[in-house]
């Protein structure tokens, strides 16, 4: 959560800085800020708000200087308001900071300094760290770098900082822990860019260093990035990346948002999954990440699988998978609880952790006591690199591409299409599926992207389906077996987006509950494919009806029996039950979407929340 990013070299940087901070606005958007550098004074502007808020507030004058550094913020401490808007600067006026993470001992870090006279004037933890910065310069009469260096080892937490002194203006200083660090390197050490991800500095420079956890980075004009270790200042020699990314992935191209480009991508995304892993004419999949550690798999007494949100989403369809082709036990787990609820692990577990981001903080923390129990983990993630990645034993990429709409899309298909991978590979190795079903599940698998890109085909009729929703307060997604997670997923993306209350259930499960909800009118969104318990769902669907609910329902090509009984029905190419979810998945992507731009809603930043989850 939050973005920050910063600029150091001969250009502008202030339009450097800002179009960096609306590529990292998906981190976090209730305010933002900026320091421009002038050869004199750091000029600071910051808002509650958006990016778009901040330039309206930033005077032409003050835009001129080489040096800058900006922010984007998701509240962790203090309400989103100017004054808890990032950059924070020290007492003294010297010392400018951005952060993103949360400094956990900031209470009793303040108290001290309150004691030594420093006066405060947000409720961040930021602003505490700038000062404890300026605190430790000041008693150890050093430079800015060494101080960071002191102070960090002060704090508890996590954080990705840049840090400007007035007294060294030559100078960015840059740490992580926690939360990601990229420094893109210009053209010989002339200029540099700092950033959350790489966005914001792709069309200036394809070389990154990615910052490890606990190492600081002096980036500074004419020379080589140097960097240390935080907690002993030993020197690292850290790795130049050559960045797989271009402009056009990270614009709408066209699109009036971001998540229906992502919708649309969808096709590609699933073909880039599985691209050079499903070789249905040689019969095989091919994982890398799966084979070195096969034995572990294969002996394995089962797979746990923690995840939060979407992915969590991608995780329950993954148990259905392991389970009827692998027959291997599977348990899903919110990363958020697993973590603190004393688990039984063991060296013969193996641990799926799923992540768009690879950063999301409950994972990673579920993670590290996984391992620390000695379970394997295998890393599902889609950012290359990410913390995530680089925790996990083995693991693959799903190369979904970024994405950039806070609601996960194609984040999910493509994870889906990733597990579905593994489990028909652990199939065949284990001889749990036969040779004929597993080459035409290889077949079947090809066949997905030409049915999403028919199924988007219905684009328009859906739109039509949403402007029915304009008005309603509540509604119910159901499904069962592999679409049960499917309608979860629904009922998250259109609440997340349009803020109507929805929820996911088990289709048998209405009767124990929610079906008290059903009145005339009452939206219900069923997922009644011709494969699993179709007649079961359909009687599911005949109690709603004899309640007067309104039935919304995704069926197969060619169904007559629900075509009769619903108000509506959106209808999905004929597909395996273990493959549909990357079908069912798309009407309800685009449901939600065009629900919640008819109702006005941002639908790439929806209120409250961030891409990201960096904070438990
Ligand atoms: O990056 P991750 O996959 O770990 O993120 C997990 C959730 O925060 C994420 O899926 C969230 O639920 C999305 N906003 C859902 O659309």
């Amino acid at each position: 959560m939050c973005g920050i990013t910063g600029y150091i070299g001969s250009r502008d940087a202030y339009p450097i800085v800002i179009k960096g901070l609306q590529r990292l606005e998906y981190r976090g958007y209730d305010s933002a800020g900026i320091m421009v550098y002038d050869g004199e004074k750091a000029n600071v502007f910051k808002t509650k708000g958006k990016v778009a808020d901040l330039e309206a507030i930033v005077t032409e004058a003050n835009k001129k200087g080489t040096i800058s550094i900006g922010h984007t913020r998701w509240a962790t401490h203090g309400v989103p308001n100017d004054v808890n808007s990032h950059p924070h600067v020290s007492n003294s006026g010297n010392l400018t900071i951005v952060h993103n993470g949360i400094i956990e001992n900031y209470d009793k870090i303040k108290k001290e300094l309150v004691t030594r006279g420093y006066i405060f004037h947000s409720d961040t933890d930021s602003e505490v760290l700038v000062n404890l910065i300026e605190e430790v310069q000041k008693q150890e009469k050093c430079k800015l770098a060494k101080a960071v260096q002191l102070a960090l080892n002060d704090v508890v937490g996590a954080y990705a900082i840049a840090v400007f002194d007035i007294n060294d203006p030559k100078k960015i200083i840059a740490a992580k822990l926690g939360s990601p660090l990229a420094i893109g390197i210009g053209e010989n050490n002339e200029e540099f860019f700092i950033a959350s991800d790489a966005s914001p500095f792709i069309e200036y420079t394809k070389n990154a260093i990615y910052l490890e956890d606990e190492e600081l980075a002096v980036i500074k004009i004419g020379k080589e990035v140097e960097v240390r270790k935080v907690h002993d200042d030993s020197a690292v020699n850290p790795e130049v990346h050559a960045l797989d990314l271009d402009l056009s992935q990270i614009e709408k191209e066209g699109f009036d948002h971001f998540m229906l480009k992502e919708i649309y991508e969808q096709p590609k995304a699933i073909k880039d999954t599985y691209r050079g892993r499903l070789l249905p004419n040689e019969g095989i999949i091919r994982m890398a990440g799966v084979e070195e550690y096969i034995e572990r798999f294969k002996s394995a007494d089962r797979i746990i699988i923690i995840a939060c949100g979407t992915s969590w989403h991608a995780g329950l369809v993954a148990e259905y998978l392991f389970e009827d082709i692998a027959r291997i036990p599977v348990e899903v787990e919110y990363a958020s609880e697993f973590r603190y609820r004393n688990p039984i692990i063991t060296e013969r577990d193996v641990v799926i952790a799923i992540s768009q981001s690879g950063e999301t903080a409950d994972s990673l923390a579920a993670i590290k006591m996984a391992k620390a129990n000695g379970a394997y983990v295998f890393g599902v993630c889609n950012v290359v690199g990410s913390s995530i990645a680089r925790e996990s034993h083995s693991g693959a990429y799903t190369h979904a591409g970024p994405e950039i709409g806070v609601a996960s899309t194609k984040a999910f298909t493509t994870q889906i299409t990733l597990l579905t991978l593994i489990a028909l590979k652990l199939g065949k190795e284990k001889g749990k599926i036969s040779n004929s079903d597993f080459h035409a599940y290889l077949q079947n698998m090809e066949l997905i992207p030409s049915k999403v890109e028919k199924l988007l085909e219905q684009d328009a009729k859906i739109k039509e389906i949403a402007a029915g929703f304009l008005e309603t307060p509540s509604c119910l997604f159901l499904g069962r077996g592999y679409n049960f997670p499917v309608a979860l997923e629904g009922a998250l993306k259109l609440k997340e987006i349009s803020y109507i209350h929805a929820e996911g259930y088990p289709a048998a499960e209405m009767k124990h509950g929610p079906i008290a909800l059903i009145e005339d009118g009452y939206p219900v969104i069923v997922i009644a494919i011709n494969k699993g318990h179709y007649d079961k769902v359909v009687s599911n669907i005949q109690e709603i009806k004899s309640r007067k609910g309104k039935i919304i329902a995704i069926v197969t090509e060619g169904d007559v029996i629900v075509k009769e009984m619903a108000d509506h029905v959106i209808e999905i190419p004929e597909v395996d039950e273990a493959l549909s979810p990357l079908l069912t998945t798309i009407p309800l992507q685009l449901l939600s979407y065009h629900v919640a731009v008819l109702r006005g809603c941002n639908v790439d930043q929806p209120r409250n929340l961030a891409k990201s989850v960096t904070v438990e």
